[in-house]
């Protein structure tokens, strides 16, 4: 009796290993457990052997029929795993690792750049008024200088004080929001996005984002704004930049000037980049207009201030020789890969 149940374990253990669908499951349970098997006819074989012979051959029965029913368990789970297709021997599925967009990383360095010159970062308003956006920056609402900044407006009732709702044209009323609420001295930089409804191409879109910066105390200079602008370009560029400064006019700042920094592929030999001048033209700047110093209730006579504004997208495009805008928000993977920081 023994021997014959071990013999039948044996035949079950080989018979189960060599399984390869669910029915052969099937078929082996029957084979081995089901009503005809010898093991399920076992006890009446046990009652006629001798009484002493009948205790350790029904806990063999019993091992017997419990390991078989278990091996017959397993294969059948890993068989149903196959058939939902799960194949451990295939390689797994890769892990997508997220990373910031290009014009993300490009605002933080720049903001970083300011932060260690003694700027601090603050954020403005993307939804602004007439007053912000114009009157208080000294562009009168009937201004020819208006057009240059054309705007949304949004379709909501005008403010009774400050005019009409707007997509903020450019980042400089973060310098009225700041300066009205917070006395000299001050020294922030305001990233964030600007609309114009401009048509899009490969140099324009109607969003965009800019970096406003701004400081203001007693004394003051031109030298200041230079020396600022002259560091953030060696920093963020290369040590060897070189900045020039041409005469230019915004309303908020007088004097105002537009400034390029030499080719950063030429280095200011002449490329197509630059067509062929060695200089490309990265942002606007000024010592603040007294009458903005004015709508903001600082003395002019006490306190003067400079501000520049920057054209990320531009930035980011010299940088990394990107050549058309629309690609920062195509969300193109194979594009922002190419800028993850890891
Ligand atoms: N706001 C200006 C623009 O969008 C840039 C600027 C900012 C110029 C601050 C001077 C001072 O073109």
């Amino acid at each position: 009796m023994l021997n014959k149940l071990k013999e039948i374990s044996e035949q079950a253990r080989q018979a189960i290993n060599s399984v390869q669908t669910i029915q052969q499951i099937r078929d082996l349970q029957t084979r081995f457990l089901g009503r005809k098997s010898f093991l399920a006819n076992a006890s009446q074989s046990i009652a006629s052997l001798a009484p002493e012979q009948r205790p350790l051959a029904g806990k063999t029965l019993n091992s017997v029929k419990k390991e078989i029913f278990s091996l017959l368990e397993e294969k059948q789970k890993s068989l149903q795993k196959q058939e939902q297709g799960i194949d451990i021997s295939l390689p797994g599925f890769p892990v997508e690792i997220a990373g910031s967009h290009p014009l993300t990383n490009v605002i933080n360095e720049i903001c970083r750049v300011f932060e260690d010159l003694g700027f601090e970062v603050q954020q403005g308003s993307e939804i602004e008024t007439e007053k912000y956006n114009f009157q208080a920056l000294n562009i009168p609402l009937d201004h020819p200088s208006r057009d240059a900044f054309d705007t949304f407006y949004l379709q909501l009732p005008a403010d009774r004080t400050q005019g009409r709702y707007l997509l903020r044209s450019h980042t400089s009323p973060s310098q009225i929001r700041i300066m009205e609420k917070r006395k000299p001295p001050l020294a922030v930089v305001v990233p964030g996005k600007v609309y114009r409804p401009d048509n899009v191409d490969a140099s324009h879109s109607f969003m965009f984002h800019q970096i406003e910066g701004f400081a203001v105390d007693r004394e003051i200079n031109f030298s200041h704004l230079k020396g600022v602008l002259v560091e953030f370009g060696r920093r963020v560029f290369s040590a060897d930049t070189r900045l020039r400064f041409r005469p230019h006019f915004f309303p908020f700042t007088e004097p105002s000037a537009e400034v390029d920094i030499s080719c950063l592929l030429c280095s200011g030999k002449g490329c197509p980049v630059c067509k062929h001048s060695g200089w490309l033209e990265i942002l606007g700047c000024g010592m603040i207009h007294p009458n903005v110093l004015r709508a903001v209730k600082i003395n002019p006579a006490k306190f003067q201030g400079f501000a520049f504004g920057m054209g990320v997208e531009r930035i980011a495009m010299l940088k990394y020789g990107i050549s058309d805008i629309r690609l920062f928000f195509s969300n193109h993977k194979k594009f922002l890969r190419q800028f993850y920081e890891v």
